[in-house]
């Protein structure tokens, strides 16, 4: 397919829902070859499916992103399928319990930092170890509004979120004179299956968190897709290191 991502190879993670489902379809849909994972291999089978569906190119593949294996594997289909890699969106993500910092269990922490941190880091060093010498290539993670403020209930999803930034920035100051861009999308109430959890364990959230953002309503994952897929095209060639915000207005104030 023509458009901003014509013939680019990108793998996505967490594609088989919500905003990872989103962002394959409209990459693909901008030309994207994508390659997507999610630990859900029926979901990541779906998604690849609609993007064939809909004239696109895919190849599907099930990951779970906490086992390092499992991305070398991912990138390795990649390489093998379609000869390269232009582009990443490292975007599972898991939300926690949802209580407050005192209540948080090790066992829930260390799950949250396996997937939302480490799972990044491992997956961003493999794909610069790919890009540089293939001639580089763009990077988005994402991150939350949790990556910029607190959020109660949320406080190790936070951390993870704000560290995320932290490789983001780094990676780009480090990557960018190679040919590597680097950014990630900070999401702010998005209708997916990940807030349906957290509206599960605090359900007088569901009041609520529909009208606190300032456009009064949720957002929707192909937003977010839309802001993913200008951040890995050659439009946004002059944004680097950046952490953009969509969140219809909830961090303005
Ligand atoms: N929904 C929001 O309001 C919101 C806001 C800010 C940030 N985010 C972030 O967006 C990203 C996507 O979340 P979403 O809202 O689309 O949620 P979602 O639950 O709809 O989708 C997440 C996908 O990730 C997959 N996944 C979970 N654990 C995985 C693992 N270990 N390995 C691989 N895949 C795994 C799930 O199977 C699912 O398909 C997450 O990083 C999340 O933190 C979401």
């Amino acid at each position: 397919m023509a458009g901003t991502l014509q013939s680019r190879v990108v793998v996505v993670t967490g594609a088989g829902a919500g905003i990872g489902a989103a962002a394959a379809q409209t990459m693909a849909r901008e030309g994207a070859r994508v390659v997507v994972s999610d630990i859900d291999a029926a979901a990541a089978e779906d998604t690849a499916h609609r993007i064939a569906q809909a004239g696109g190119e895919a190849v599907a593949m099930g990951v779970d992103v906490s086992r390092p294996e499992q991305i070398d594997a991912l990138l390795e289909l990649a390489l093998r399928h379609y000869g390269r890699l232009d582009g990443a969106f490292n975007n599972a993500g898991i939300p926690g319990p949802g209580v407050p910092l005192a209540q948080h269990d090790e066992a829930h922490f260390d799950a949250l930092l396996a997937v939302n941190l480490k799972a990044v880091w491992y997956g961003m060093k493999r794909q610069i170890e790919i890009m540089l010498p293939g001639g580089g290539g763009a990077i988005v993670n994402t991150a939350s509004v949790g990556g910029l403020v607190g959020k109660p209930g949320l406080s190790v999803y936070c951390a993870t979120k704000h560290a995320v930034l932290g490789l983001t920035k780094t990676a780009a100051l480090e990557y960018g004179s190679r040919g590597i861009r680097v950014n990630a999308v900070c999401p702010g109430v998005v209708r997916t299956r990940m807030v349906d959890m957290v509206i599960a364990a605090q359900p007088e959230t569901e009041s609520t968190w529909g009208t606190l953002q300032p456009i009064g309503r949720f957002g929707t994952p192909e937003e977010i897709g839309e802001a993913v897929a200008w951040l890995m095209s050659p439009r946004a060639s002059l944004v680097h290191g950046h952490a953009l915000v969509a969140d219809g207005g909830l961090t303005a104030a």
